[in-house]
């Protein structure tokens, strides 16, 4: 077991950086060029774990993956054109948004496929996406506890269906859309707010997808069965990465960073609104539009003085992935932080908010955890002297990169196991970190 040792805080840093590459808008890219026709051209996809999880099912089912420079070139097959072996089995890893996914991309499949995961993974629910892709026709063999392993066999005479989302889950709306496609007819979601990466991008691709945007949902239309072309895409830098950087830089003493070429997605930013409410200044300059996505660099400076915030239930989804360092925000903030309706943070890699309180304590941050909800009494002068130890996490990758920044910024004696776990997302973060001068 790897484990990282940090015992003084980050010093004041003054740097232009990049991130690596958005996970959603890599995994999209991919699976969406293995059902064009012809050679798709990516550029910056992410080299991170989940990525390679994707590459590596998608392989096994078929489509020819190619690297040359920074490139990766994916040879589609059309809708529905995986060719593949019996009795193949597909191990999506840590990555839940390839497991949900691809599952939509199956329903068609002639031949029975088992989806397998890491351990984290097979903890986590399907049965959000088996409901709706058994009424489009798919049939399942469920595992008892609704996680992985699962077995789906699609079906040739798949039919459209009309899906509620009442989640907030990009996952789940994102599966039943890549299901829509192979389906004859008229697919038709509600969905509430989550990020909408994979209508934009059917929408770059001039594919036949409407979208309403109401108050609380959005009315998204799939029309199936239309083949389309091979394409050239650009994925930008990962602002659920950013969010570290940023936290990082708010919290430490006298310094200042540029994050060049982040995707800020709307439906990404929540956590932007929400540190703009808790009093961060945040810049983003030369924005612009990259494939159909909204791309800015982001400057940010340190700060001395946060409020607490009765965050509003509509930034949930939002904001879903960076919770977890908005959390070390709310702890150095003056007053108490209330945070309420996040059921769905502890049905992600880990169960993070009980994980976050767990850790918020070790800090010596007084915390009122409640079903789904959890009030951080902050305190504007927090400093650690003691030892931590972050274990038992199910190496989710967001636990141990908080866990960093939490040690950099407010000091104390850290000992965080399993080192490696953040490379599902975000290989090069503890690089980064040696970049803006910690020398580990
Ligand atoms: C993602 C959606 C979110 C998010 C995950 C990536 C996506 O999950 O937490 O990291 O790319 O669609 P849910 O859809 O389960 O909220």
């Amino acid at each position: 077991m790897t484990k990282i040792v940090i015992q003084k805080k980050i010093e004041n840093f003054n740097k232009v950086i990049n991130l690596d590459s958005d996970k959603s808008l890599s995994i999209r890219s991919l699976l969406i060029s293995s059902q064009s026709f012809g050679m798709c051209k990516i550029k910056n996809l992410s080299k991170s774990g989940d990525i390679l999880s994707t590459i590596k099912g998608l392989k096994k089912l078929g489509i020819k993956i190619k690297f040359k420079n920074n490139i990766c070139y994916v040879y589609g097959n059309g809708l529905n054109g995986f060719d593949y072996k019996k009795n193949i089995s597909i191990d999506a890893g840590n990555s839940g948004t390839f497991a949900r996914l691809i599952l939509g991309l199956l329903v068609k499949s002639p031949h029975e496929i088992k989806l397998i995961g890491d351990n984290s993974l097979s903890k986590r629910d399907f049965l959000r996406i088996i409901t709706p892709l058994e009424e489009f026709g798919a049939s399942f063999k469920k595992n008892k506890k609704n996680g992985l392993p699962i077995k789906i066999t699609g079906s040739e005479f798949l039919k459209p269906i009309n899906y509620l989302e009442k989640k907030g889950s990009a996952q789940c709306k994102s599966s039943v859309i890549f299901a829509g496609l192979n389906a004859p007819g008229k697919t038709i979601i509600k969905a509430k707010k989550s990020r909408d990466h994979t209508e934009l991008f059917l929408k770059y691709l001039k594919l036949p997808i409407t979208i309403k945007k109401k108050k609380k949902f959005d009315i998204i239309e799939v029309y199936g069965e239309k083949q389309f072309k091979c394409f050239n895409y650009v994925v930008p830098g990962d602002i659920s990465s950013s969010a570290f950087f940023i936290v990082l830089t708010l919290l430490s003493k006298n310094s200042r960073l540029k994050i060049k070429n982040v995707n800020i997605n709307p439906s990404r930013t929540g956590f932007l609104t929400i540190i703009n409410r808790m009093g961060g200044k945040i810049k983003l300059m030369n924005k612009r539009n990259l494939c159909g996505e909204l791309v800015a660099d982001i400057v940010v400076k340190s700060q001395k003085k946060f409020k607490s915030i009765n965050c509003p239930v509509s930034l949930n989804s939002n904001a879903i992935d960076e919770f977890l360092v908005i959390f070390l925000l709310a702890a150095r903030a003056s007053g108490i932080s209330n945070f309420r309706k996040l059921e769905e943070l502890d049905k992600k890699e880990s169960p993070r908010l009980q994980l976050a309180s767990k850790i918020l304590n070790k800090m010596g941050v007084k915390v009122r955890l409640g079903k789904g909800s959890i009030k951080i009494f902050g305190n504007p002068d927090l400093r650690i002297k003691k030892r931590i130890i972050i274990n038992n996490y199910r190496k989710d990758h967001r636990i141990f990169m908080t866990s960093v920044i939490a040690s950099l910024c407010f000091g104390g004696k850290w000992t965080i196991e399993d080192l490696e776990s953040h490379k599902s997302s975000f290989p090069s973060f503890l690089e980064i970190i040696g970049k803006i001068g910690y020398k580990f």
